[in-house]
């Protein structure tokens, strides 16, 4: 089960929405199994809107709903398939023959239900949306569904009538069965995508990810699926651990919550100011739940412009970068590597020291300055920390960053973090511990308004849309280019 937790719902819905255009545009035909309930909704939207502006067409998609209230027309103001013509059928050019809506008011309910049953053996289903309830029921399957269960009519629990009677005038108005497709039915499904957003979500998506699949969770029986992705916003994922960054149009979009834990991190910092401006904020949020080393590579005492002795130059700045690290959270690792005075002559002898360093710190994750940083003692640092890594039997994913010596330009970054003002102000603190610094340029100012420009650009950047409905990302970001190697 892949369970990706996304700061704001508009940014998974439109990461789904891109998924089902490409299984539309693949098969044309395809079978999609739609949830009722308030998740949904915005998802809706963001199809509707797609359509309105040309980019799909669901002439030939065939669409089922999960479930339905027993007793209720379909032209019943809170029936299922009212909600779904009201928010997405009637909306988008789905033909009339391809829309099969369970009818609550049959004469013979079993008998719909079997339909429903050979319909799916028939057809198949490509894609089943899925919502979640607060005791974890999928569809209408309430707890004490089997894995098994085929679509059936079911009686509703006191919770969920009790959650959904919001929708009705009372308590009292709400049916108290439902036809639903069982969970041996969407177990069926090729591709199974179930979102969840809000607090009252987050204990049934921990119970449905991490508990054992049992009748009593109904949704952790979808762990037996070979292909379904999980999306929560920030709330719905508030207990769950080892989450992963939604994905838009190819770029990770990470905050505290989905970062990597558990590992061990190695930032290169060319100098000792790079790590804070670069990525301090980043940093901060990965030092809490991994072992983050900082490799300073180069002493930086060219840069310390009073004084006279390389000596006294060398301690600042190495208690600079120590003020640092106690802001971060992080572990400073002193190098000072010859090539800083001494140039390629002693590209050798430190390769073999940071070597020996990775070997040390065997780090799943390497922080380094991107291929186009033209800064001499940056692209000196990387080549280094490329070639010393190349020559251990490390496996480290690579994030390359930006500096302000070189911003990505578009189409070479592919992961941002997103982080709040709290964050920035660690950043900007551990930038200001590098004072010797700061009194030259304002790497503080700087690093804030490249966090903020970021932030109100990035909707342009990455999606196709041109900034129209932009990303709710309201903070402030950093922008990375991750590499397998
Ligand atoms: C509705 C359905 C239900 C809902 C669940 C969550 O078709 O299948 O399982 O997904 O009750 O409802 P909301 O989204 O309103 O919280």
């Amino acid at each position: 089960m892949k369970v990706f937790v996304s700061p704001e719902e508009e940014i998974f819905f439109k990461a789904i929405a891109n998924s089902i255009f490409a299984l539309v545009k693949k098969k044309p035909n395809c079978v999609i199994a739609l949830p009722t309930g308030s998740t949904p909704v915005g998802l809706y939207n963001e199809l509707v809107k797609k359509f309105e502006q040309g980019r799909i067409d669901f002439s030939k998609t065939v669409f089922i709903n999960l479930d339905e209230y027993a007793g209720l027309g379909q032209s019943h103001q809170q029936s299922y398939s009212r909600f779904l013509r009201k928010h997405f059928l009637d909306k988008i050019n789905a033909s009339e023959k391809n829309i099969l809506l369970f009818n609550g008011k049959a004469a013979d309910l079993n008998e719909e239900a079997a339909q429903r049953e050979k319909f799916v053996s028939a057809s198949g289903i490509d894609l089943a949306l899925l919502g979640i309830g607060e005791n974890a029921h999928i569809a209408f399957n309430e707890p004490g569904s089997g894995e098994k269960t085929r679509t059936r009519v079911v009686d509703l629990t006191a919770s969920t009538i009790e959650a959904n009677s919001r929708f009705f005038s009372g308590k009292g108005d709400v049916p108290t069965q439902a036809i639903t497709m069982g969970i041996g039915t969407i177990l069926k499904a090729k591709k199974i995508v179930l979102m969840a957003i809000g607090a009252k979500k987050a204990d049934a998506v921990k119970k449905m990810r991490d508990s054992k699949p049992s009748g009593d969770i109904p949704a952790s029986f979808l762990q037996l699926h070979k292909d379904i992705e999980v999306y929560c916003d920030k709330e719905a994922g508030a207990l769950l651990e080892n989450v992963l960054p939604v994905e838009l149009n190819g770029t990770k979009i990470y905050f505290e919550q989905n970062l990597p834990r558990g590992k061990n991190i190695v930032f290169i910092s060319p100098h000792p100011d790079d790590s804070a401006i670069a990525a301090g904020a980043t940093l901060s949020m990965l030092a809490k739940n991994n072992n983050v080393f900082v490799f300073v590579m180069s002493s930086g005492h060219h840069a310390v412009l009073n004084g006279e002795d390389t000596e006294k130059k060398i301690a600042l700045r190495e208690s600079e970068s120590s003020a640092e690290a106690q802001v971060l959270g992080t572990t400073p690792v002193f190098l000072r590597l010859g090539f800083y005075d001494n140039g390629e002559k002693n590209f050798v002898i430190d390769r073999q020291r940071l070597l020996q360093e990775f070997e040390k710190a065997k780090p799943d994750i390497v922080f380094l300055p991107q291929e186009r940083d033209t800064h001499p003692t940056h692209a000196f640092s990387r080549r280094l920390a490329v070639e010393a890594l190349a020559k251990t039997s490390l496996h480290a994913e690579l994030w390359n960053y930006e500096t302000p010596w070189a911003l990505f330009s578009h189409g070479t970054f592919n992961a941002i973090t997103d982080f709040s003002r709290e964050t920035l102000e660690k950043k900007i603190t551990a930038i200001k511990s590098h004072a010797s610094q700061t009194r030259r340029t304002r790497f503080d100012v700087a690093a804030h308004d490249i966090a903020r420009f970021r932030a109100i650009s990035i909707a342009e950047q990455i999606l196709s849309d041109f900034g129209e409905n932009p990303l709710k990302i309201r903070g402030y970001l950093e922008l990375f280019a991750i590499e397998k190697k």
